[in-house]
């Protein structure tokens, strides 16, 4: 992925473990960056190792030597004992870190696609198996189907599509087009082999959500399912979003919205969340239906789901899968409980009002 000749493997590993620190929300008066309820860190030599052994425990011992030498080669800025990317820095950190992130779900969507278990556990959580990877069960999705109203060959973009059995879904329910992306080009392969390759109204491309370069004023839809949360600039996402709608254009997201516990809980209203405020600063007015308790049930469904599939998931070495949405589950719904998150559906449209 290099054309740049100046830097090691390490080094780069250090500047995506940056980026990623510098996603994150920062106090701006501590500049305390918080990695999780235990965990928060400043932007130094301690708080970049410290993120960096979650993932890089076994790489990080000589860091202090690579940040004095990634700052020498200007690709960090060092101010004040805290470490910034500089333009050219953050070019590499993003790559990287987009590297990591796609193989990531490349891992989990691809042992997805191929578990039974997976299959069993979705048709139980959400009521009919798409292979969804998501906090939308049936119910929410006819609810978007509802509010969307879409008609034969209306053209539409499902954002991070995943394995792309809804978009199919979707298509075979409405006569819509579909162009599915999503930055994991091996779901994308498995989506193009086993669905558009018998549908012809159903496309998938690799693509990144966070570089969309499709022509203005095209799609009459756009829908977002649990994926917003990989966007990272919203605003000017939002705003891409709209110029690639058509005029009387439409968009459905599925967003859950979370905060710490010193965060105010009016930052879980609707029109105060990160997807809401980034839809009013792009003149877009939407309506949104609080599936908090939904989410609650689904989640529970996905613990009894995951335990009684247990012994399955284990026998086809997919135990990953058990914990991972072992570990989503209980998080959110601890979250739930200490109303720390609300999940929405905002149903959009490109003209003033919905
Ligand atoms: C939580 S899953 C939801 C998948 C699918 N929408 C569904 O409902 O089953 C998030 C999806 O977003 C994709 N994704 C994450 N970041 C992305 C990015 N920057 N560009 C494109 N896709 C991305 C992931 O590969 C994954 O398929």
């Amino acid at each position: 992925m290099n054309e740049v000749i100046d830097i090691t493997e390490d080094e780069t590993i250090i500047l995506g473990v940056i980026y990623g620190l510098e996603l994150r929300k920062k106090d701006p008066e501590t500049e305390e960056i918080t990695i999780t309820e235990q965990l928060k860190v400043k932007p130094n030599q301690e708080g970049i190792i410290a993120f960096g052994n979650l993932r890089f425990k076994d790489k990080t011992e000589n860091w202090s030597i690579l940040l004095n030498s990634l700052n020498k080669k200007e690709y960090l800025n060092f101010k004040e004992e805290l470490y910034s990317l500089t333009d050219k820095g953050r070019i590499i950190g993003k790559q990287i870190r987009t590297q990591w992130m796609s193989e990531g779900y490349d891992n989990l969507l691809l042992r997805c696609a191929k578990s039974e278990a997976y299959n069993l556990f979705c048709e139980k959580v959400f009521g009919k198996s798409l292979l969804q990877f998501n906090a939308m069960d049936m119910g929410q999705l006819n609810t978007m189907l509802n509010s969307l109203n879409l008609k034969n060959n209306d053209f539409v973009l499902d954002l991070g599509c995943g394995l792309g059995k809804v978009s199919e879904y979707i298509s075979n329910k409405t006569g819509a087009k579909i162009i599915g992306i999503d930055f994991s080009s091996k779901a994308i392969e498995w989506a193009k082999f086993k669905i558009q390759s018998q549908n012809d109204k159903v496309v998938f491309q690799v693509g990144n959500i966070n570089n969309l370069d499709f022509s203005s004023s095209i799609f009459d839809a756009i829908i977002a399912i649990d994926t917003m949360y990989f966007i990272e600039d919203l605003d000017s996402t939002i705003k891409e979003l709209k110029r690639i709608l058509k005029p009387n254009g439409q968009m459905g997201i599925f967003y859950a919205q979370y905060r710490e516990l010193n965060e105010s809980k009016d930052l879980l209203i609707a029109e105060n969340t990160t997807v809401g405020k980034a839809l009013i600063i792009n003149g877009l007015s939407f309506q949104a239906t609080d599936f908090t308790d939904n989410a609650k049930e689904i989640w529970k469904r996905e613990i009894s789901a995951a335990e009684e599939l247990k012994t399955m998931f284990e026998k086809e070495e997919n135990l990953i899968l058990y914990n991972d949405r072992m570990e989503d589950a209980k998080r959110v719904l601890k979250w739930i409980k200490n109303e720390q998150e609300r999940r929405f559906f905002y149903h959009v449209k490109k003209t003033d009002k919905v």
